[in-house]
């Protein structure tokens, strides 16, 4: 079985969604880790409670990011995962990292990429007036929140919404999309092809979902 390990920062949702889909069966992997950055991510509490290994590694301790990163690299690699899943892992990372793990590096991101990459997606979608709104999962690039897109949901935005609402309606999307992601990639039936997108050709019409609301 393929094994994953998973990078969080806080409250780890997406993460548990991974757990979850895993325990019920529909995930066919092995998470041998989840590291965060933050000693007080509540994520770590609840890949605990599913029984997983966990790991924190403080960047404040770090003089730079490249100790870091380094530091975090070696962790890693102690597992020997197949897939590194960044769950809510609010570190840029330095292209060194991102290189050393090309092609078995996954994000999910709160935005149809590319539109909106950074923070405040929810805020930002808002206050452009978009429509449309949505997550993604891509390969991870050295370009922050940007990469060869996996997965897409797409869902309205609507009048009167707010942050939160909208949050909260993105995030019942993100936790389908990862771990489909995640189980195509366990499955070998998605690849990253010279810096193309490769799903097996089945799954092409799986690869964006349309919430209601939008026809
Ligand atoms: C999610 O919205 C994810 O898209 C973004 O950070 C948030 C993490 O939430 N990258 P959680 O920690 O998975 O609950």
């Amino acid at each position: 079985m393929k094994k994953i390990v998973i990078l969080i920062s806080g409250r780890g949702s997406n993460m548990e969604a991974l757990l979850a889909a895993r325990e019920a069966g529909n995930l066919p992997v092995e998470v041998a880790a989840v590291i965060s950055n933050r000693p007080d991510a509540d994520g770590l509490e609840t890949a605990a409670r599913y029984g997983i290994v966990t790991h924190y590694i403080d960047h404040k301790a770090f003089k730079g990011r490249e100790a870091f990163d380094h530091r975090l690299a070696q962790c890693i690699d102690e597992f020997a995962p197949d897939l590194v899943v960044l769950a809510g892992f609010m570190r840029i990372l330095t292209d060194d990292f991102v290189r050393h793990y090309e092609g078995r590096l996954i994000n999910i991101h709160p935005s149809l990429l590319p539109a909106f990459p950074g923070l405040h997606t929810h805020q930002r979608a808002l206050e452009e007036g978009v429509r449309i709104h949505g997550c993604t999962v891509h390969f991870v690039t050295p370009t922050l929140d940007h990469g060869p897109v996996i997965i897409q949901a797409a869902v309205p935005v609507l009048d009167g919404d707010t942050e939160a609402t909208l949050a909260a309606r993105i995030l019942v999307q993100e936790h389908k999309i990862y771990p489909q992601a995640v189980r195509w990639f366990v499955e070998d039936k998605l690849t990253l092809d010279n810096g193309r997108v490769r799903l097996a050709a089945d799954l092409a019409d799986s690869a964006v979902l349309i919430s209601p609301g939008i026809r």
